[in-house]
């Protein structure tokens, strides 16, 4: 990955992916040096081919996510942005709501928001110890006027996995729609739309899928009904420009500005990567897992150190360190071993509440498959050492 990585071990993968494959730096410096013009807006060769760019990566996330029409990836900035637009965009006054203990702040929030303005009212599944909720739980938790089931597919925490396609099967049975937020699963568990009946998905271009920051979006089923889903804003889309009222069609109902090209090109070379990546997904999580194991059984010997993680969920793992604050040890690994890690609570503070690691939360490594185990072996003699 070029000399300038040669002594960082970068175990933040779950917060964005470094380094990015060199075909997504590839796909952005052309865009930017190439044809960095605005797509969709005028008709001169270098718009055109902007255009064409926005809608390949369009096309390969609708086929990565089991949707048959690309209109229905919506770009946005990142899951935070796209998981708005899907909650506040189709909750209304009165309607019920059902999450889980291990939701992100991204969705945790808005949802709050809601609810403290008196428009929806909510129940936060509890989940097993490690926040994995059932669908039995889920019926025990439908109201009248539950209208929808929010939830987050894989723990940025511990790699908890929600069992997406049987709560899928029970929300389409009992009518309510699905939203899942899909920000750390991405890349690393593979999720079909269809197959797993969900009505709406977050997503974030820059984990899992390897894309440049600023990138993400909102994926819609193919038998979601989009008109019940309301803008949170309204602007340019170069559509129907003799009009005052925004276009009602997809993506342009949700897409108004200028989208980011360089990130969208970066993101569909991460696609690309994903599927020639050694057997694909698949690849990708038996690299994790071993990575995962491989660093759980190195470091098993640390005395007092407890883990947090997820079979189900590879290569997100929390620890903590008896006598050492979870600060300290990301600022030694750092400081002293260039090792990057994240400490704290990954905004996500329900789901620390819920496997007991509040309010201090946890030191968390995030592999991606640039990792090595010989990485793995530095940084647990660093942890010895410390
Ligand atoms: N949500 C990201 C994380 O978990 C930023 O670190």
């Amino acid at each position: 990955m070029g000399n300038k990585m040669n002594n960082i071990i970068y175990f933040d993968n779950a917060a964005t992916s470094f380094p990015k494959p060199p075909s997504v730096t590839q796909a952005v410096v052309e865009y930017m040096t190439e044809y960095g013009a605005n797509p969709g807006r005028s008709g001169h060769k270098l718009s055109v081919r902007a255009g064409e760019t926005v809608f390949r990566t369009r096309k390969k996330l609708a086929e990565f996510f089991g949707v048959k029409n690309p209109m229905r990836v919506i770009f946005g900035s990142n899951a935070t942005d796209s998981l708005n637009l899907a909650i506040k965009g189709v909750l209304k006054q009165g309607d019920h709501v059902i999450t889980s203990s291990m939701e992100h702040n991204s969705t945790i929030r808005p949802l709050k928001k809601m609810e403290e303005n008196g428009i929806i009212s909510l129940t936060i599944l509890k989940g097993d110890e490690k926040g994995k909720i059932s669908v039995h739980e889920i019926d025990d938790a439908i109201l009248k006027n539950t209208a929808v089931v929010v939830v987050n597919h894989m723990s940025n925490v511990s790699g908890t996995v929600q069992p997406i396609n049987e709560i899928g099967e029970r929300c389409r049975f009992k009518g309510i729609m699905l939203i899942v937020d899909c920000a750390q699963s991405a890349g690393i568990i593979p999720i079909d739309m269809n197959r797993d009946n969900i009505d709406i998905i977050a997503f974030a271009g820059h984990k899992g899928l390897y894309g440049p920051t600023g990138t993400g979006g909102m994926v819609i089923s193919d038998s979601f009904e989009f008109s019940r889903i309301k803008s949170l804003k309204e602007g340019g889309t170069g559509s129907l420009s003799d009009r005052e009222y925004q276009p009602d069609f997809l993506p342009d109902k949700f897409e108004s500005g200028t989208l980011n090209v360089a990130g969208i090109a970066g993101l569909g070379a991460g696609i690309d990567f994903i599927n020639i990546y050694n057997d694909g997904i698949t690849g990708i999580i038996k690299h994790k897992k071993e990575l995962q194991d491989y660093f759980l059984t190195s470091a098993k010997n640390i005395n007092g150190i407890k883990f947090y993680y997820s079979d189900e969920g590879p290569g997100v793992v929390s620890f903590t360190i008896d006598g050492m604050s979870v600060s300290e040890i990301t600022t030694e690994l750092s400081e002293k071993y260039c090792i990057m890690s994240r400490q704290g609570l990954h905004c996500a503070p329900l789901a620390h509440k819920r496997i007991g690691t509040f309010p201090e939360g946890t030191v968390r490594f995030g592999f991606s498959i640039f990792n090595t185990k010989e990485q793995i072996d530095k940084t647990v003699k660093a942890l010895k050492e410390m």
